[in-house]
């Protein structure tokens, strides 16, 4: 059989566009409903989908008594809303993210084990170490860890985890309390003695996610990552990517086929191109002028609140406040220095960029595209971000998966239960010291 592709849809309140929230057919105060999260699983699971997948914020998107970002919403609790979609879907797999900055691992092992249980053996855990450095104010903590001291921690949490996953001896039903034995795991992080209170999960362990792109994060992803999210804009950078994923892997001892690599990709589809690319616009169009200065001032760190919108963009100001700017950064400085732009010029061009991929065209044209990244070794699937919940994913679910499965890279039933089933990973052994 051809390669085949995996799909998540990646759940945010309202819908990923920047200006999702203030579309017409949206209806806000749905992001706080049961019925909303529902609706999303089960017609994920209708387009066969791999998995359900909802990320976590620990502080507000606020900065300086504003909120800013796309959404004035963070997500809600992501495993109370995974196990309520579990609840109402039959294969759908179930991934939430959790810190492992501001968690413990007996609580986290614990949550993911009942969950697996709960939901017969599909649930994933995305591994982050919180991208947020404001959350340490949050968590009693004057500041962030330092980046690679948090990666150090998430390693040893992770081997904390799997320690309480495999301290019940793999198929031990609850009663028979001869075969578990406690881990006693300690490390300069955690010291957890265990026993799990409960059977080793289903899948053996949760599926463990993993999405940071940093070398430390890469490092991490090919130290324990089964499925990785990632955002990747043209097909050569996504290619490297998953290369050097591969080859630390294997510098590892690890099969680069037990990973899964998932950039996300936003897709905004029409019946022909043309009706596409005014979707896209129509989308532009409604964003608030304040979210593109918010996200200058992000990424100059030079505040351009208080100037007039239709003031030039002080570009002397801002390389003279911020020596260090980045890529981006510079390149939109120079374009303003070669053509006049005012702050709200920019602020359009900033609402108009992304941190993930995104495609604009026919449902056709879409799985080309994504049988190429497939065939050409740029991906093993992708995590879909829908510009507009519920409206996007249904016209994906409804227009693209026919058509990758006409082109027979993707799956038009779910060939087992659990989320490793769909994800062709295996199923980690027990551990000898848990062997009777
Ligand atoms: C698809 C995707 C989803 C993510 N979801 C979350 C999330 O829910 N919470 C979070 O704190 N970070 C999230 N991240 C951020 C990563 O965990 C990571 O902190 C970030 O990509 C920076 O990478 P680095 O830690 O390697 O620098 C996500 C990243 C990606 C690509």
């Amino acid at each position: 059989m051809t390669r085949q592709l995996h799909l998540g849809v990646f759940i945010y309140p309202g819908g990923h566009h920047i200006a999702a929230w203030r579309h017409p057919n949206m209806r806000a105060e749905r992001i706080t409903e049961l019925d909303y999260y529902i609706e999303a699983g089960q017609l994920a699971e209708r387009g066969k989908f791999d998995l359900f997948f909802v990320g976590d914020a620990l502080n507000a998107r606020e900065r300086e008594g504003r909120v800013v970002g796309e959404i004035a919403i963070n997500n809600l609790d992501p495993v109370s809303v995974i196990s309520a979609v579990g609840s109402v879907t039959q294969h759908l797999g179930l991934v939430a993210t959790l810190s492992t900055t501001y968690n413990e691992p007996a609580s986290i092992a614990a949550k993911f084990a009942t969950l697996d249980h709960l939901s017969g053996g599909r649930a994933g855990w995305n591994v982050v170490t919180t991208l947020d450095d404001k959350a340490a104010l949050n968590f009693s903590r004057d500041q962030a860890m330092e980046k690679s001291l948090r990666y150090e921690r998430a390693a040893s949490f992770v081997d904390a985890v799997t320690a309480l996953w495999d301290s019940w001896e793999d198929g031990a039903a609850p009663q028979s309390n001869g075969r578990i034995r406690a881990p006693d795991y300690r490390s300069s992080f955690f010291s957890v003695e265990g026993p799990l209170g409960m059977p080793r999960p289903p899948q053996g362990w949760p599926v463990l996610v993993q999405a940071g792109g940093s070398p430390p994060g890469r490092d991490f992803a090919a130290r324990i990552g089964e499925a990785i999210f990632t955002a990747q804009g043209k097909l050569s950078e996504a290619q490297a990517f998953r290369a050097d994923i591969h080859a630390r892997m294997v510098a590892r001892g690890r099969d680069p086929k037990s990973v899964k690599i998932m950039p996300g990709l936003s897709p905004i589809i029409g019946d022909t191109e043309t009706s596409a690319r005014r979707r896209e616009e129509e989308f532009a169009e409604l964003a608030h002028p304040s979210v593109g200065v918010w996200m200058l001032t992000e990424m100059t760190k030079f505040r351009l609140y208080d100037h007039p919108l239709d003031a030039p963009l002080p570009t002397r100001d801002i390389r003279a406040f911020n020596p260090a700017l980045g890529q981006n950064a510079l390149g939109l400085l120079e374009r303003a220095e070669r053509e006049p732009m005012t702050i709200r010029n920019a602020a359009r061009i900033m609402v108009r960029s992304r941190v993930h991929q995104s495609f604009v065209g026919t449902p056709d044209q879409l799985a080309d595209h994504m049988t190429q990244w497939l065939h050409e070794g740029g991906s093993d699937g992708f995590n879909i971000l829908p510009p507009l919940f519920p409206d996007d994913l249904a016209l994906f679910v409804d227009h693209v998966v026919p058509a990758l499965q006409k082109r027979g890279v993707f799956r038009r039933d779910y060939t087992g239960p659990t989320l490793r089933d769909h994800l062709g990973l295996s199923r980690p052994p027990g551990r000898p010291s848990t062997r009777t």
